[in-house]
């Protein structure tokens, strides 16, 4: 038994948190056409601004790595100085927040974008399924192969990203390296069929992670404002690896002596011991997620699962989900039909326990 709980103050690499509450990135598609975050975006993070740490909706480093329509980019001056109003506003009220940067790879469609070149990705094997635009549910489209003297090129858009999220006041920066998205699409062997040093075995499907992290932790200056996110096994956006153990352990024992600000696993129903599995073979701080009560996160924290627990969907609808979590108060159910429906409902106006039922 550890001692530590939920409220525990702790360092998350280069960052000191007020509690273990980490609030998981949430794309909530209320950015522009252009990949701008509104002034909405400056309420909705600095109400939530009470969990230790915030992680940032899904950014894309690029305009070719946005995927979803009015989702964000960290790519222009516009852009940066809308991430830094909300930075400044998280940190006014005492909280930390780091940036997701979110690279869809094959998951994507033009027509949610500006920029009309078809997605890129580590093999031209589409996804099955479809995606949202505007004009109607599209079948998700063949993407282009990336060519091995291009792949240098898109690691560099991370770490310019990453240095702009920085400058835009950010505590952290973190990979995507979960949902199916360009990092997982170079780990699992159902989209990965390359013949270069980034395919093939284990070692050079890894590759593509571990020197985008490596990229990342030079523009930041230090490898504790750095943070990667997994989810092994998840076949969310039709993902799929022959040996996801196998592939996942060899990660983290990879990017353990890396000294990363803290790795955060998402567990998925066909691995439910993934935490087990991993957290012995990580030495820095330890992120789980995926379904977490205030009691189950208690009980994780106390056994020693996990450093810190990363809650989601009560987050959309607890704006003050560690207040609540404190004084053991009734939690709002969220509604999914908002999660991605644009406006204010559902995204601003859940209220605090503070202002009391019927505000
Ligand atoms: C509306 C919504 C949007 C999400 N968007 C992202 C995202 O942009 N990046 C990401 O890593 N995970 C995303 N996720 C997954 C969450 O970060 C989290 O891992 C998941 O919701 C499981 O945690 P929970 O059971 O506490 O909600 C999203 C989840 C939801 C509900």
């Amino acid at each position: 038994m550890s001692g530590i709980d939920l409220f525990s103050p702790g360092q998350l690499g280069d960052i000191s948190v007020r509690n273990r509450i980490i609030m998981a990135p949430m794309t909530r598609n209320r950015a522009t056409f252009e990949g701008v975050p509104t002034e909405m975006a400056v309420d909705y993070y600095s109400q939530r601004s009470s969990a230790g740490l915030i992680i940032s909706e899904g950014t894309a480093p690029c305009a070719i790595g946005i995927g979803y329509i009015r989702t964000p980019a960290i790519e222009t001056a516009e852009q940066m100085a809308a991430w830094h109003r909300i930075t400044a506003a998280v940190h006014a009220r005492g909280g930390r927040i780091s940036l997701q940067l979110m690279h869809v790879g094959r998951i994507g469609h033009v027509a949610n974008r500006v920029l009309q070149q078809p997605p890129i990705a580590p093999s031209a094997i589409r996804a099955a399924g479809q995606i949202y635009t505007d004009s109607g549910m599209q079948e998700f489209p063949v993407p282009r192969a990336l060519q091995s003297s291009e792949i240098a090129g898109v690691i560099a858009d991370f770490a310019a990203a990453t240095h702009r999220a920085i400058a835009a006041g950010f505590d952290g920066v973190q990979l995507h390296g979960a949902s199916g998205y360009l990092p997982m699409q170079f780990l699992s062997t159902g989209s990965n069929h390359r013949t270069d040093s980034y395919g093939g075995n284990l070692n050079n499907r890894l590759r593509f992670v571990i020197e985008t992290l490596e990229a990342m932790i030079e523009a930041a200056g230090s490898a504790g404002r750095i943070s990667l996110k997994i989810s092994p096994a998840m076949p969310f956006n039709d993902i799929q690896d022959d040996d996801p153990v196998a592939t996942y352990t060899a990660l983290v024992k990879a990017v353990s002596p890396m000294r990363l600000g803290f790795l955060q696993v998402l567990r998925s129903d066909p691995l439910p011991n993934i935490f087990e599995i991993l957290r012995p073979l990580y030495q820095g701080a330890f992120a789980a997620g995926g379904g977490f009560t205030r009691e189950s996160g208690n009980e994780a924290l106390r056994r020693g699962t996990a450093d810190y627990i990363v809650y989601g969907k009560l987050f959309v609808s607890n704006p003050d989900l560690p207040q609540r979590f404190a004084a053991a108060a009734p939690l709002a159910p969220w509604d999914a039909a908002t999660f991605y429906a644009g406006g204010a409902k559902g995204y601003v106006d859940y209220p605090p326990l503070s202002s009391g039922p019927g505000r």
